[in-house]
């Protein structure tokens, strides 16, 4: 039933619609998928058909107004500014009605579309979009952008410095040196800025951590919450059943089995046990300062210390409550549900990603989560992304082989 359409030809159909005329189609293989989406209506957009005349009529516009910027091939050698070849149709018309508007900034285009009546802005995007698309970066001889490691990478990266005191993966083998394995990553993060600034006391954490940035810091904590924890590899003594009576005060807060909830207070469980006591003495004697545990420490004799330290060392330790972030593939599968198989999307209305420039895309990838750029859609997606993420997916869909679409015409009633 489906008749294809000749290559200069291939989009006889600009925008899907309404009466069960038109379908959309990849060149690859027929999609049933497509041709749902080509049925939604949105903005109350006409089936247009565009013929190769009007094509020509979209190239004169081009040359006219839009070629300084985005070529006259739809290939972009301008930072910032879009490939437009290939574009899905009623995507580049949807958009250009938004510059219209000024709803995506009113000075971006320098005023190019403004006066342009709605049949020009179809033909222009007819224009367009039946252009063939870029090449991805990696295939037009750009170096491939290396990818930025993610944030829990970072911090492993970041962690072989610590390992010789803290122990691989955060557990310690060496008595007085705590695990940093199963704490909370709002706990580290608050510690290591305490020695940074001072405010907690230690001149060998200090130092070490005083070039570390707040990012490098997150990474870190990060790193060491996913990690599998263990109880510190160090010998425990004292009683740990005297211990666990006078813990019974502690449970509260560091939960019944020094397992806290609260990711402002530490867990103890499987913890170091001479740097429990350790610590327990610092708040005593007021060389680490906290209000809460100060009051508490005070009335708290060595012996009765120790036995603690013994009870919450031989507990055993549970992860924080924090996932793992999303790997750029894991992402890119989410963002291909919309944006179709590696960014080459099937929706007339919803743009392809694939072979797009990597600035465009880190920039427009910003612009949504700063709502600069206004989508509920996107909103949502890059609230949850990282700068590693934005950098990476960019990267990854600069990659990717555009594939143009081929719009073929069912014939109606
Ligand atoms: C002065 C340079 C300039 C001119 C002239 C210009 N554009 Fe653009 N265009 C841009 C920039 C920059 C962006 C990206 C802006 C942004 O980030 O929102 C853009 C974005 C677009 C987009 C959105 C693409 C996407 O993937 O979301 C479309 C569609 C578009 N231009 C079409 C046109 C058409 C059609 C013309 C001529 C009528 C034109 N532009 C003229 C600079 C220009
Ligand atoms: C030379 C040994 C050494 C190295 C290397 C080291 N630390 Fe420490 N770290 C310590 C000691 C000792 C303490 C306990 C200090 C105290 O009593 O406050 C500590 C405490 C900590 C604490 C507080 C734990 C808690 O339960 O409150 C954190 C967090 C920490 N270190 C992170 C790191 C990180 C991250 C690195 C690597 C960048 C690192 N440390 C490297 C010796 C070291
Ligand atoms: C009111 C809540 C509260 C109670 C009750 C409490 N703690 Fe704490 N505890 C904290 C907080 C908050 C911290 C972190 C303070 C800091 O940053 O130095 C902490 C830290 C600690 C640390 C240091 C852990 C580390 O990784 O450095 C130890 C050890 C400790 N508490 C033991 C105890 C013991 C033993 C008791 C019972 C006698 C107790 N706490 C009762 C809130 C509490
Ligand atoms: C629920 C559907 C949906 C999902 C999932 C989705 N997007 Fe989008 N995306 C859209 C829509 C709709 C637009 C057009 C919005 C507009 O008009 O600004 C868009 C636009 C974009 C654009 C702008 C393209 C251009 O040419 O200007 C980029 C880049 C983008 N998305 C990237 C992503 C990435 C990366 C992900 C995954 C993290 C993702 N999207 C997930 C629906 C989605």
């Amino acid at each position: 039933m489906k008749r294809r359409v000749r290559n200069h030809y291939r989009m006889a159909f600009v925008f899907m619609v309404a009466v069960g005329a038109a379908i959309v189609d990849y060149s690859s293989g027929a999609n049933a998928q497509a041709a749902r989406a080509g049925a939604v209506k949105k903005d109350g957009l006409q089936a247009v058909y565009a013929t190769a005349v009007e094509i020509a009529e979209g190239k004169r516009i081009a040359q006219a107004s839009c070629v300084r910027c985005h070529g006259l091939d739809g290939i972009s050698t301008v930072k910032g500014v879009p490939h437009l070849a290939g574009q899905r149709p009623a995507y580049l018309y949807l958009e250009l009605r938004a510059y219209q508007s000024g709803a995506r900034g009113k000075k971006v285009m320098d005023g190019a579309a403004e006066f342009l009546s709605d049949d020009a802005l179809v033909k222009v995007a007819a224009y367009y979009a039946s252009l063939d698309p870029a090449q991805p970066v990696a295939a037009s001889g750009a170096k491939p952008v290396p990818a930025k490691p993610g944030p829990v990478q970072a911090g492993k990266a970041d962690a072989a410095a610590c390992a010789g005191c803290h122990g691989e993966g955060g557990i310690s083998k060496t008595p007085g040196m705590p695990n940093l394995v199963a704490l909370d990553p709002k706990y580290l993060v608050a510690a290591m800025k305490g020695y940074k600034s001072g405010q907690r006391k230690h001149d060998v954490m200090q130092s070490l951590l005083a070039a570390v940035s707040d990012a490098d810091m997150n990474n870190l904590a990060l790193y060491y919450a996913l990690q599998k924890p263990a109880r510190a590899q160090t010998p425990v003594t004292g009683d740990q059943a005297a211990g666990k009576a006078a813990a019974a005060a502690c449970a509260g807060c560091h939960g019944k089995q020094g397992v806290s909830t609260n990711p402002d207070i530490p867990s103890l469980a499987g913890q170091d046990a001479q740097y429990l006591a350790t610590a327990l003495q610092a708040y005593k004697d007021g060389s680490r300062g906290d209000e809460s545990m100060k009051g508490l420490a005070a009335a708290l004799d060595d012996r009765v210390m120790k036995d603690m330290a013994a009870f919450y060392a031989a507990q055993p330790p549970q992860p924080p409550n924090v996932r793992r972030p999303l790997t750029t593939a894991e992402w890119a599968k989410k963002c291909d549900r919309c944006h179709g198989v590696n960014g080459n999307s099937v929706a007339p209305f919803l743009p392809a990603l694939a072979s797009q420039r990597v600035d465009y895309l880190e920039k427009v990838l910003r612009d949504y989560r700063a709502r600069v750029r206004k989508s509920s859609a996107m909103a949502a997606m890059s609230d949850a992304l990282t700068e590693a993420d934005v950098e990476n997916l960019a990267a990854y869909y600069a990659r990717q082989k555009a594939r143009a679409v081929v719009f073929v015409p069912v014939p109606g009633k």
